[in-house]
């Protein structure tokens, strides 16, 4: 499967920030085979999208809130994102579970709303530390990916990228080993073959983020069961984010 490369900007960069990123990451993108995804804050996404057409880059939003529209002073919906020119949403992410209590049933809710409205759900699960070291890793990441995903049919699950993100990794400067990436990406495969069958696992793209950085990509990369990175910190800067595109090409040459 065609690796995926997501760039996660959080809450930075203003709309013309955004414009020059892109315009000086095509060099990068030109050369890469991998499909290259950029999630922007939603004030960005108008005009990064418009700046996007015609380049081989996706440009997404981080949020959305699952209503289709109604009174919910200062939410965008789906939709809303969509006509920006969105071609895909994160959901779940573990900054969104743990500073604005996001539950897995709320997510199940996003991804809903993500996917009827014709965006691509890219959904987040990872455990904390503590759980690690409660030996809960597989009932952690079971329970999130059940919750968040089980009552899609196989044909809402073709357009949703899952995405594993170790809590404890994210922003932390610590990557997970790919060994424990490795199994994690297998677990998760596991359970959507359990759910979906092999056929819809083998074909849903699972990703690895948390201090993924250009010196740590290729090994990410070519870990067994990883379609893919999540990139936060290191998606910032173009010199960065450019590198880490090239460990992809690298692969492809080797
Ligand atoms: P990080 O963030 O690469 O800065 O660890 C990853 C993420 O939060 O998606």
């Amino acid at each position: 499967m065609q690796k995926h490369i997501v760039a996660n900007w959080k809450m930075y960069k203003t709309i013309e920030e955004a414009r020059q990123f892109i315009v000086e990451l095509e060099p990068a993108l030109t050369s890469c085979e991998a499909k290259v995804l950029v999630a922007v804050p939603s004030t960005a996404l108008w005009n990064a999208a418009k700046q996007a057409v015609k380049m081989p880059v996706h440009i997404g939003a981080q949020n959305i809130d699952f209503h289709t529209e109604g009174a919910f002073t200062g939410e965008i919906s789906a939709g809303m994102v969509k006509d920006a020119g969105a071609e895909f949403v994160i959901v779940g992410h573990s900054e969104r579970r743990k500073f604005f209590h996001e539950s897995s049933e709320i997510v199940n809710l996003k991804a809903k709303a993500a996917l009827s409205a014709g965006l691509t759900a890219l959904v987040c699960i990872g455990e904390t530390g503590e759980e690690r070291l409660a030996d809960a890793v597989e009932a952690t990441l079971k329970s999130q990916l059940l919750e968040s995903l089980s009552t899609l049919s196989i044909d809402q699950l073709s357009s949703v990228i899952l995405a594993y993100e170790p809590v404890w990794a994210i922003g932390t400067g610590v990557a997970a080993t790919s060994k424990d990436v490795y199994s994690a990406h297998l677990l998760c495969r596991q359970i959507v073959a359990g759910h979906w069958g092999p056929d819809a696992a083998s074909k849903l793209p699972i990703l690895y983020g948390g201090s993924v950085k250009s010196d740590n990509a290729r090994e990410l990369l070519e870990t067994p069961e990883v379609d893919g990175l999540l990139v936060g910190s290191a998606s910032l800067s173009v010199d960065s984010f450019s590198k880490i595109l090239l460990s992809q090409q690298v692969l492809n040459f080797s």
